[in-house]
């Protein structure tokens, strides 16, 4: 797996220049979208981001461990358990429970220095995590009056930012004004709003707020098709390999488990040493196409744990050795993650965040090599 840092630090950059709000935070969660948690993180912030959110207190240890400085946000709450260990770090809980706020204005009122930096989550409709709008008004209050906590964001998040038609979307941005008109009347006003993931970030200017909150887009991935409209999105990650074995094959000889696919003609094939443990979906087996000598070549019968093969056509010269793109460009052509997410019923979020962890890694560009 190749990871362009120059591309993730050249989207965060143009993704700030196209939001109307002042700060972005780059969604690191989930080791970089797959990229590289730390690497990622790096390049993400020499593009231009001013803070970084993860899901865990782990993830956020180990960027602090790194020698990341910047302010990140842990996009859930952990376990009250965490608490110790997020203060430690100097990470910044999102916080939505009573139980959790009160046992965090503890911990933080037993320590020394400043008051600690909270985000609180307003549910506005995705209704997954966050306060309830019955709520919101005793949550606000509640952590107003937290002395050891220091009300430093107040937020919400889309269930369909990416369908812009959508009317829910108009629904929630108008709840969480009201929920900001409200932390204002309350004197409990945040340092900063926030809502826009990258389908906002990219597509409801209006949404922005003081700061935009992207993940996929960083990576160089439209959540969904022409959402990107003129930002200039680069996708960052390629997925490459060496055929391991070039052989002819004659006309009727079944390949690979339930021998599900034969040529029609003799041909050659090429084995290919990646399988379903690196990431490639068994269920690309006979639907996806790579390429090899810039030509794209079918996926050849079922795809095994560690391997597959490819019909690389009767006039194949291709050896032993030569590159095989999964994912990525070669010559003209490019297999995108969003052929992969087509062909599989899924969602390319879904495509890069499961490259399987025996994939070796290779950082490029001079973000990554920092
Ligand atoms: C709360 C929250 N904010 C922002 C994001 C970033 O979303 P996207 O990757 O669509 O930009 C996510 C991703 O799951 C999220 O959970």
């Amino acid at each position: 797996m190749e990871i362009d840092h120059d591309a993730i630090a050249a989207n965060v950059a143009a993704l700030r220049s196209h939001a109307r709000a002042p700060r972005l935070m780059a969604v690191v969660k989930a080791d970089g979208y797959g990229h590289g948690l730390v690497e990622a993180a790096r390049s993400a912030v020499a593009g231009g981001a001013d803070e970084l959110a993860v899901a865990l207190v782990e993830e956020g240890e180990a960027l602090r461990a790194a020698g990341v400085d910047v302010p990140i946000l842990l996009l859930t709450e952990p376990p009250a358990a965490a608490i110790g260990a997020l203060l430690t770090a100097r990470l910044t809980p999102t916080v939505y429970s009573p139980g959790f706020v009160t046992a965090l204005q503890e911990a933080a009122a037993a320590r020394e220095g400043p008051p600690a930096a909270v985000h609180l989550k307003l549910d506005t409709g995705m209704r997954r995590v966050g306060v309830p709008p019955a709520d919101w008004e005793d949550a606000l209050r509640r952590v107003r009056d937290a002395g050891a906590l220091h009300l430093a964001g107040l937020w919400s998040h889309f269930a369909v930012a990416d369908e812009p038609d959508h009317p829910f979307i108009a629904e929630q941005a108008d709840a969480f004004a009201r929920g900001l008109e409200l932390a204002r009347a309350l004197d409990a006003a945040p340092d900063v709003a926030h809502l826009a993931n990258s389908a906002a970030t990219l597509d409801l200017p209006d949404t922005h707020h003081d700061l935009v909150r992207p993940g996929l887009a960083v990576y160089g991935l439209e959540p969904a098709p022409g959402l990107a409209g003129e930002v200039p999105l680069r996708p960052a990650l390629a997925l490459r390999a060496r055929l391991s074995l070039v052989k002819r094959l004659t006309e009727g000889e079944a390949v690979s488990y339930g021998l599900t696919w034969a040529p029609d003609r003799d041909t050659c094939l090429g084995t290919v040493p990646a399988g379903y443990a690196d990431g490639v979906v068994r269920a690309l087996g006979n639907r996806a196409r790579a390429l090899v000598g810039g030509r794209r070549v079918p996926y050849a019968g079922r795809v095994c744990m560690d391997q597959f093969c490819v019909d690389l056509g009767p006039d194949a010269t291709e050896a032993d050795g030569d590159e095989v793109t999964l994912i990525g460009g070669q010559g003209d052509e490019r297999v995108s993650v969003d052929e992969w997410a087509g062909l599989l019923g899924t969602i390319n979020y879904e495509i890069i965040t499961r490259i399987g962890p025996r994939v070796p890694r290779v950082h490029l560009g001079a973000a990554g090599e920092s």
